[in-house]
């Protein structure tokens, strides 16, 4: 049961309805492939585009406090969800809908600062149904509170000693709990964060074939020194999901998800970190932070132990700049580092986090994707721009397990 099929009732009101240019006032346009479809069919628990857009834009989490956001289809826009009447229940049914299947960990009410003058309210007289069906468009929210929702507990660490490290340096136990070193044939070979306790984020260009086979790989979490990971500390992965539109030549979408054989267990040394919500207000240039086993110098070796380091979003339209990338920095692409080169990334580094701190909560900004050289002067390093990828990743959380019979689910597939 979706609680997405509240938004398909939003469209049987809506008159003269349109959305991309294309499909005029008689249908939505798919932005993966330009197909239109019917309104009606927009969040009804079915997917019709073929990158599924239509199911994954109807509920959302926005900005740095996890604001509850549903589509309105109706009014074209997003609107919070009022606390009124609001329990966990809804927040799990909500969590599930957006991937996180099994994960919930809480909703509470919090003042709402967005300044919207029109909410989602729960109709509590309407009975034991979906929960979509019972929301309704309301100017008035009495509690003056909106719903935050988190559905895991993320982005938390220790030991981030924040003034000591400069130009990278070891890193402490539990200073960077969601990075995992990727092994082939016991060689670390990439870096990757933990999202969830069986997604892995990592770079798409490190699993091109023939490492595209989840069987190469195992993942350690939580062991700062690589002469620590034996085999059988690590976790198998079970599937690789490389971003469709990843091109090898330009590094663009260079980002790949791994679902991990059994989950992780979080403690204080292995926790997961918060992907991005739209709406995080980051300042242009703030301070993050990388880490990873990569080398500590350009063609050195990758590294016994977990180094991290300080670095600053650099504006895209800067590293664009022919003094630096001339261009080659596309939307999903970020640049992080300082001009002045001497701290970045390098080989070994790839598919690891740049994690940057707002609200007390370090949020995965990039995974770590290419560079020419290595902390070179005007050469910083490239990352993908995980914030564009979040849909996506969301989706594929979503739809594992659908096309198997494992669950023993209700399936769809054999109409006759
Ligand atoms: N492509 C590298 C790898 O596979 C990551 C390089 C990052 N380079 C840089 N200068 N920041 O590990």
């Amino acid at each position: 049961m979706k609680w997405v099929t509240f938004i398909s009732l939003l469209f049987l009101f809506s008159s003269a309805y349109s959305m991309g240019s294309k499909c005029s006032n008689s249908g939505i346009e798919c932005d993966s492939s330009g197909t239109c479809i019917n309104p009606s069919n927009w969040c009804d628990g079915v997917s019709h585009c073929p990158g599924g857009e239509d199911e994954n834009r109807c509920v959302r989490l926005y900005g740095p406090n996890f604001i509850l956001q549903v589509y309105s289809s109706q009014r074209k826009s997003w609107h919070p969800v009022c606390q009124d009447d609001w329990n966990e229940n809804y927040g799990r049914a909500a969590c599930r809908d957006m991937g996180y299947k099994n994960n919930f960990y809480s909703s509470q009410g919090i003042v709402d600062d967005s300044g919207s003058t029109s909410f989602m309210k729960l109709n509590t007289s309407a009975g034991n149904v979906d929960i979509y069906k019972k929301l309704y468009h309301s100017d008035a929210c009495s509690s003056k509170a909106v719903v935050s929702l988190r559905c895991i507990a993320c982005g938390v660490n220790l030991n981030d000693d924040d003034d000591k490290i400069v130009g990278g340096e070891s890193a402490l136990p539990g200073a960077w709990p969601w990075q995992v070193s990727l092994h082939v044939q016991n060689v670390h070979v990439c870096g990757g964060s933990i999202i969830t306790p069986e997604w892995i984020v990592t770079a798409a260009h490190c699993v091109e074939k023939p490492l595209n086979n989840p069987w190469h790989w195992t993942a350690f979490a939580g062991i700062l020194r690589q002469s620590f990971m034996f085999y059988g500390a690590g976790y198998q992965v079970e599937k690789v999901i490389s971003h469709p539109n990843y091109d090898s030549k330009t590094k663009n979408n260079d980002i790949a998800l791994m679902k991990l054989q059994k989950p992780l267990t979080f403690n204080d040394l292995v926790k997961p970190v918060c992907l991005p919500n739209p709406g995080m207000m980051l300042q242009p240039e703030q301070l993050c932070w990388i880490s990873g086993w990569g080398a500590t110098e350009e063609k050195g070796k990758t590294s016994e132990v977990l180094n991290a380091a300080k670095v600053l979003l650099i504006e895209t339209q800067r590293c664009n700049s022919r003094y630096v990338y001339d261009n080659l920095i596309t939307p999903a692409m970020i640049c992080a580092g300082f001009l002045q080169g001497n701290v970045d990334s390098c080989q070994g580094d790839a598919g690891g986090p740049l994690v940057c701190s707002k609200n007390n909560i370090w949020w995965l900004i990039g995974d770590t994707s290419w560079g020419s050289g290595c902390a070179k002067a005007y050469r910083p390093g490239v990352y993908g721009n995980v914030m564009v990828f979040t849909d996506w990743i969301y989706r594929q959380m979503r739809a594992d397990g659908d096309d198997d019979d494992k669950s023993g689910h209700h399936h769809h597939h054999h109409h006759h």
